[in-house]
C-alpha cells in the first residue's frame, strides 16, 4: 500500500474508525493517478462479450440504462452520458494492481474494479450501494455529493436503484488522484464536470440468504447418510392418506443426521468465495509447452498466477478457482506466499509443486512469470 493512499491514517487506523462506518475523503491519494485506461479503451472494453458494461444517460428526466456488450463506441447522443465497465481487474494487469493496492482488506472480501467514463454533467443519478466502495478519480473532474439519510426508499419502475428523495450534506469537487472511501449504504450522486473516468473498487458481499442458499447448494453435494426408510411392524392407518406421525419421527431422525462444523463452513467459504463469476472463463494454452520446457521456463522466471484465478487458503487447505484440495507439508508456505504475493519465485517452487504448476498451467490457471 502507498503510504498516501489512506491520507496518513495507518490501515488499522482505516479499519477501526472508517471501514463500515463513515466516509473518507482523501486528496491526493495516488499522486499522479492518471487511470488505467484511456477513454478509446474504455470504450473498447464495452464492446467486448467477455465484459460486462452498462451504458446509463437520463433523457427528458427519465432514466434510461441500456446494457452491453454495444457494437460500436460512439453514440449519437444528445445530452450527458455514462458507460460503466464491471470486473476490469479480470481482463487488464493494471487494473488488477489498483485493487491489490487495497490488500489491507481481506481477498475474500474483494470484489472488482468497475470503471466509467462519463460526459460533461454525466453520472448514474443519486444512490446508495450495498457495499463498501472506494471511488478513485482518474481523468477530469467530478462533483460528489453525499448524504447520511437513513430514508433509501427508491424511485419506483426506474431502471436504476435511484433514491427518491435525496438530501446531501457534503460537497466536493475531486481532481485526479483523489479518493473517497464510502461504506455501504451511504447516499452519494457524482456529477462528471467535463470527461471524467472514475475507478470504484467495489467489496460487495453476499447476503445471508444468499449464503444461505448456497451454503445448502454445497451440504447437498456432500453430504452422505448410509441407510435407507424402513417401517417394519408398520401398524394399519386409519386412514391411508395421512403421514404418520412414525413416519415423521423417523425422517426427521435422520435428516438430524446431516450435520457440519467449522470446518465444513470454512470449505464451503473457499470454494464459494473462489468460484470464478459467471462470465469468467479460463484460457488453457491452445498447445501447452511440454513438461520439461515448463519446467525449464519457471526455472530461469519462476510462477504466476493468471489474473482471473482465485487462490484462497484456511489452515493447510487450498482453494483454487472454485476446488479445494489439501496442500502437502513442503508445499504449504510457497502456496501461501504465492497466493499472497500471486507470484512465485524460481528458487520456491519444488519438484512437487512444478508438477501441480504444470496442471494447473495446462488449465490456463497461471503460466511461468
Ligand atoms: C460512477 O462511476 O459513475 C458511479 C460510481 C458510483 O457511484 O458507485
Ligand atoms: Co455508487
Amino acid at each position: 500500500m502507498i503510504s498516501t493512499l489512506l491520507g496518513g491514517l495507518s490501515a488499522d487506523e482505516f479499519l477501526r474508525d472508517y471501514w463500515q462506518r463513515k466516509p473518507l475523503l482523501v486528496r491526493g491519494a495516488l499522486p499522479g493517478f492518471s487511470g488505467v485506461f484511456s477513454k478509446t479503451q474504455l470504450l473498447d472494453l464495452a464492446t467486448r462479450d467477455d465484459v460486462e458494461s452498462r451504458r446509463v444517460w437520463n433523457a427528458d428526466g427519465e432514466w434510461q440504462l441500456e446494457r452491453g456488450p454495444f457494437a460500436n463506441r460512439t453514440w449519437r447522443q444528445k445530452g450527458p452520458w455514462t458507460v460503466l465497465v464491471s470486473g476490469t481487474n479480470l481482463i487488464s494487469d493494471d487494473a488488477d494492481a489498483l485493487l491489490r493496492q487495497f490488500d489491507f482488506i481481506p481477498q475474500a472480501r474483494l470484489d472488482d474494479l468497475m470503471v466509467s467514463f462519463a460526459t460533461d454533467g454525466g453520472g448514474v443519478g443519486p444512490h446508495f450501494d450495498n457495499y463498501d466502495v472506494f471511488l478513485i478519480q482518474g481523468i477530469g473532474q467530478r462533483r460528489w455529493s453525499i448524504g447520511a439519510q437513513r430514508d433509501l426508499t427508491v424511485i419506483e419502475g426506474a431502471p436504476l436503484r435511484l433514491l427518491k428523495d435525496f438530501r446531501p450534506s457534503r460537497e466536493w469537487i475531486v481532481e485526479p488522484g483523489d479518493l473517497l472511501y464510502l461504506p455501504p449504504q451511504y447516499a452519494h450522486d457524482g456529477v462528471a464536470i467535463g470527461e471524467c473516468m472514475t475507478y470504484s473498487v467495489g467489496f460487495r458481499t453476499a447476503t445471508n440468504q444468499e449464503l444461505a442458499e448456497a451454503f445448502l447448494g454445497y451440504l447437498q453435494e456432500s453430504v452422505s447418510l448410509n441407510g435407507r426408510y424402513a417401517d417394519p411392524g408398520l401398524k394399519r392407518p386409519k386412514n391411508s392418506a395421512e403421514i404418520s406421525s412414525e413416519m415423521i419421527e423417523q425422517v426427521a431422525a435422520t435428516l438430524s443426521r446431516i450435520s457440519w462444523n467449522k470446518q465444513t463452513v470454512a470449505n464451503f467459504l473457499g470454494t464459494y468465495l473462489s468460484e470464478p463469476k459467471p462470465h469468467v472463463f479460463f484460457d488453457p494454452p491452445e498447445s501447452p509447452m511440454s513438461e520439461r520446457k515448463f519446467a525449464s521456463a519457471v526455472a530461469r522466471r519462476g510462477f504466476r498466477l493468471d489474473i482471473k484465478t482465485q487462490l484462497l487458503f484456511r489452515g493447510n487447505r487450498f482453494f483454487l478457482n472454485g476446488e479445494s484440495f489439501d496442500a502437502p507439508l513442503e508445499q504449504r508456505a510457497a502456496l501461501k506466499l504465492l497466493a499472497h504475493d500471486r507470484h512465485l519465485a524460481a528458487n520456491a517452487v519444488n519438484p512437487t509443486l512444478l508438477c501441480a504448476f504444470y496442471d494447473w498451467y495446462c488449465s490456463g490457471f497461471g503460466a511461468p512469470a
